[in-house]
């Protein structure tokens, strides 16, 4: 089904199910240990061994030799697979890195080996007595030292300017010129990178825990050299990933290499949480300039924003700047990307990418500038608004309600109570200060396909390759088949993370809600359609509601519908023009209350609420979830996130959970989440949109601001950790 004309009046609009907060329909599963994620399948591969990667001791250079005798010679040792051995280890283009080292070493941590043992204990005891030998070569690893040396990054994201922005921002009567600095992040994931590997003759079967299962089947034919035919994987649990798992890793590689030496038989491999955060993605440190220049009452008339970031050579920049593509008004206007050569690990999304952080400085300097003017911050950002994209001004937004969000969010919050002059508000050694921004973050959608039958007994069957990475997407797709099919949820089979199941848009970039679920709307279509040809109904003139087909006065069962032999109907919805001839994205507006302790500096967040517009809300109770762990995640942000490169050997050193802070419940309190009551019709026939990253856009801003109006403290280096503060 091509979606290339707005939505009208589809059965989805009931909103007898979808629309509803119900419970996930995999809960109970997750929640009583039954639910099996990669590492568990000792159902689906019995006795399998265990393998541990061993990975490189130096950032950049060669490895000379490798002596794995001793390795191989200790109790339980099945093999070692080395570059030496391994076979064709190519490099897949999603990769910037290869998965294999050898006999180059391009990144510290980089699997340099795989040791396979009977048990975890022999293989990690093992691991340790494999020596490598390496020639160490100097590398790049402070992005403010490359700074002047970044360039143009290659692939298309190219610098922007619209108008005349040095003029403008010369004679603007107010003018902001600052610098904001981001650290590098990790993931931090529940669920480790892991992987099971199969192998049986030719076939690999490969029980993962990935995001994109169709991306992990084309990287693995093209870094094993097989073909796709022969690979099968499998996802239907995933315990986080925030983008270090749209891609396969060095589990699955290395658990593939690792199975296929001893023979085919299963092999399990975890990634410890050091090598998730040397061995894997992280998303990359950013330098940020923000230049706006305004008139007195406030608007906007220039506005530049550069940012520079690294990468590994072949790597790609952090888009910071993309959201000041959108996000306000103003005449004159520049953006510029540019990327340092790092031989840092290698860097790549992380939940919302780009906005993520480009709203940390954003919306700082919003803030800085609204101070300047003595204007209340939640009036400048509507003063600023626009409903067109403001780089080409044909192209409106499908729909847009920020001054929406910017004055419910307000509302609820109590933002007419904050003290705009820093440092006033006191209770014992406490300094409490209220700070806002908004949330921006683009709706991309994706092609997705799903297969939907019902038995003869009226249940509904729904098979798509779509993961869950505890978004909610098993429920969301049960309601929109029970919408779609008029039944209740507990007649829907949800069927997921299987790569022999049609192709779906995968779980990346906030696109997966929405465009999972057209995919699921278009198979359930086609589905009605061979209904009501069935049957003989007129299929403008068909309603599917209590498992019943009616159709004037004639009603049948669904069950009798499909019959002995039931019915099954494929369909992908593909995205047309309609979603590029708008401009299409997610907006809010975050408000935070901060305590900070007069004495120490050490921050508490004391109450956050947040209101969003973002389309159709399929499920409040799931998208709520969603909302809240990405707040959450925006104050680890603000606060405690930093992976912290040592400079002189390339890689992180605080790669653990002890060292490495995120928020924990106690950092966190109620967060008040208020989803603005819309659809738009040019985004899907689901008229929903993105939800997943959109909470984290622009929170960490108002921590910051929050902490400058408790305390009078402008900290423009991420994250505000008490030494900065006091
Ligand atoms: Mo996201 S950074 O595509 O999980």
């Amino acid at each position: 089904m091509k979606f290339d004309t707005p939505a009208t009046t589809n059965p989805i609009d009931r909103m007898k199910v979808v629309g509803q907060p119900v419970d996930r329909i995999d809960g109970k599963r997750k929640t009583t240990g039954t639910a099996r994620y990669a590492y568990e399948r000792n159902d689906a591969a019995p006795s399998a061994v265990y393998g541990y990667i061993v990975g490189a001791a130096i950032a950049k250079g060669r490895i000379e030799r490798i002596d794995f005798a001793e390795a191989k010679a200790a109790p339980g040792v099945l093999a070692v697979v080395t570059h030496e051995n391994a076979g064709t280890v190519a490099k897949a283009q999603a990769h910037t890195a290869r998965m294999l080292a050898g006999p180059d070493v391009q990144h510290f941590d980089q699997a340099v080996a795989i040791v396979v043992a009977s048990t975890f204990e022999q293989a990690r005891a093992a691991a340790k007595l494999v020596r490598v030998t390496y020639a160490r070569s100097a590398g790049k690893f402070d992005l403010a030292a490359e700074r002047s040396a970044a360039v143009k990054p290659k692939d298309g994201k190219p610098d922007t300017a619209i108008g005349d922005f040095a003029g403008a921002f010369a004679k603007a009567p107010v003018k902001l010129d600052q610098t904001y600095t981001t650290p590098d992040q990790s993931h931090a994931m529940m669920e480790p990178h892991a992987t099971t590997a199969a192998w049986t003759g030719s076939k690999l079967t490969l029980w993962t825990s990935n995001q994109m299962l169709n991306w992990a089947v084309r990287d693995m034919s093209k870094t094993l050299g097989i073909p796709k035919e022969d690979i099968h994987v499998l996802s239907p649990f995933v315990g986080g990933g925030f983008g270090s798992k749209l891609w396969i890793r060095s589990d699955a590689v290395m658990a593939a290499l690792a199975s296929r030496a001893i023979g085919g038989k299963p092999v399990k491999v975890a990634l410890t949480r050091p090598q998730i955060m040397n061995n894997t993605t992280h998303r990359p440190a950013t330098i940020q300039r923000l230049r706006i220049g305004a008139r007195k009452d406030g608007t906007i008339t220039a506005i530049a924003h550069e940012s520079w970031s690294g990468d590994l050579p072949g790597g790609g920049p952090e888009t910071a700047p993309n959201v000041t593509r959108l996000l306000y008004a103003g005449a004159n206007r520049m953006t510029a990307t540019r990327l340092a050569t790092l031989d840092l690990p290698e860097g790549n999304a992380m939940r919302a990418p780009g906005e993520a952080v480009g709203l940390l400085a954003l919306e700082a300097a919003m803030d800085e500038l609204a101070e300047t003017l003595k204007m209340d911050p939640v009036q400048l950002r509507i003063v600023n608004d626009t409903q067109v994209d403001p780089e080409s001004p044909k192209r409106a937004f499908s729909h847009r309600d920020l001054v929406g969000c910017l004055r419910t969010g307000a509302e609820r919050f109590g933002w007419n109570k904050r003290n705009p002059v820093p440092g006033q508000v006191r209770e014992g050694r406490w300094l409490i200060g209220m700070g806002m921004a908004s949330a921006f973050r683009d709706n991309v959608t994706m092609k997705s396909g799903a297969r939907v039958g019902i038995d003869k007994k009226g249940v509904v069957t729904v098979a798509t390759d779509m993961t869950d990475i505890g978004t909610g997407s098993y429920t969301i797709i049960g309601q929109t088949a029970a919408e779609m099919m008029g039944v209740p949820l507990d007649k829907v089979i949800v069927l997921l993370g299987d790569s022999s199941f049609p192709v779906s848009s995968g779980s990346g970039g906030q696109w997966g809600g929405n465009s999972s679920t057209a995919g699921v709307y278009a198979a359930c279509s086609a589905l009605r359609d061979s209904v009501a040809r069935k049957l003989g109904f007129d299929p403008t003139d068909i309603v599917f509601e209590d498992g019943k087909v009616k159709s004037g006065n004639r009603s049948v069962s669904l069950a009798e519908a499909a019959g002995d032999a039931g019915l099954s109907a494929e369909d992908s919805i593909e995205f047309g023009d309609l979603t590029k001839t708008y401009a299409q994205s997610t907006f809010g507006a975050h408000f935070v209350e901060v305590a900070v302790d007069s004495a120490t500096g050490e921050v508490r967040v004391r109450r956050m609420s947040g209101a969003f517009a973002a389309g159709r809300i399929l499920n409040p109770k799931s998208a709520r979830s969603q909302v809240i762990g990405a707040m959450t995640m925006g104050v680890g942000a603000a606060l405690m996130e930093d992976a912290v490169v040592d400079k002189r050997f390339g890689y992180f050193v605080n790669h653990d959970m002890a060292e490495y802070h995120v928020p924990v419940h106690a950092d966190v309190p109620y967060q008040d989440v208020f989803f603005m009551d819309e659809t738009d019709a040019k985004s899907s026939p689901m008229k929903a949109k993105g939800v997943g990253e959109l909470g984290i856009c622009g929170v960490g801003a108002a921590v910051a601001n929050a902490v400058y109006n408790a305390c009078g403290v402008r900290i423009r280096e991420y994250p505000l950790t008490l030494d900065k503060v006091i």
